[in-house]
């Protein structure tokens, strides 16, 4: 089976990648203070090298962190591995239809800006069959208006052999606005430390 574009980019940059922060950013830990969403099942979609799955667990939330690289679940469990609320499975989130139990809450953060616009429809379509009703959902994606991407509505980027498609707020209602009450959009900021933090929109919603 062809390898996936990501786990080629965690064999060759291993954690030395720009979303792995070691640790989690201020908003995501403000908003889960502020009991937006309280302790539930949770599924973490694209979790990567596991820091957000870990922060949950560490707050008593129930979570299923899952990533399509091997390389990535292998150093989330390394890393993580002796929390009881949290486990790792290698997972396509293309192919949530098929997982049988349903979440609470489920978030994605930098996923939705690396698939491509005209696989957005199935995306969301997968992410609804885990979600229960009333159920919370957070995705957290690039900001068309970032001084990266100045508007544009994708970007190559040449080192990671990746790209990005960046988000306008008035895209959320679009994608999501069928299956989900939009709660809230706001702009927040993250990156490495002593790196330019990048800005995105984080929207907040409950599934109908
Ligand atoms: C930009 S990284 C973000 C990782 C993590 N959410 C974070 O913010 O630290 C995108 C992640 O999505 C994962 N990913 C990409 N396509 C996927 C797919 N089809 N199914 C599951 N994970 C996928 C990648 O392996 C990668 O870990």
């Amino acid at each position: 089976m062809k390898e996936h574009r990501y786990e080629k980019i965690y064999k060759k940059f291993g954690k030395n990648l720009p979303w792995c922060l070691e640790g989690v950013p201020k908003f995501f830990k403000s908003l889960i203070e502020s009991g937006w969403v309280k302790p539930c099942k949770t599924l973490d979609m694209g979790c990567g090298i596991g820091d957000y799955s870990n922060y949950l667990a560490l707050n008593e939330f129930e979570v299923l962190g899952i990533d399509i690289s091997e390389t990535a679940i292998k150093m989330a469990k390394e890393k993580y591995s002796s929390n009881k609320n949290l486990q790792f499975k290698v997972y396509d989130i293309f192919k949530l239809k098929e997982i049988k139990e349903k979440y609470d809450f489920v978030y994605e953060i930098s996923i939705l800006h690396n698939i491509e616009p005209k696989k957005r429809a199935e995306y969301i379509k997968n992410i609804c069959s885990v979600l229960n009703k009333n159920g919370k959902l957070l995705v957290c994606s690039f900001s068309k208006d970032d001084l990266l991407f100045q508007g544009r509505e994708s970007l190559y980027f040449q080192d990671l052999d990746n790209t990005v498609y960046p988000l306008e707020e008035k895209d959320f209602q679009k994608l999501f606005g069928k299956y989900f009450k939009i709660e809230k959009t706001e702009k927040v900021y993250m990156g490495r430390k002593g790196k330019r933090k990048r800005e995105r929109w984080l929207c907040l919603m409950e599934k109908k």
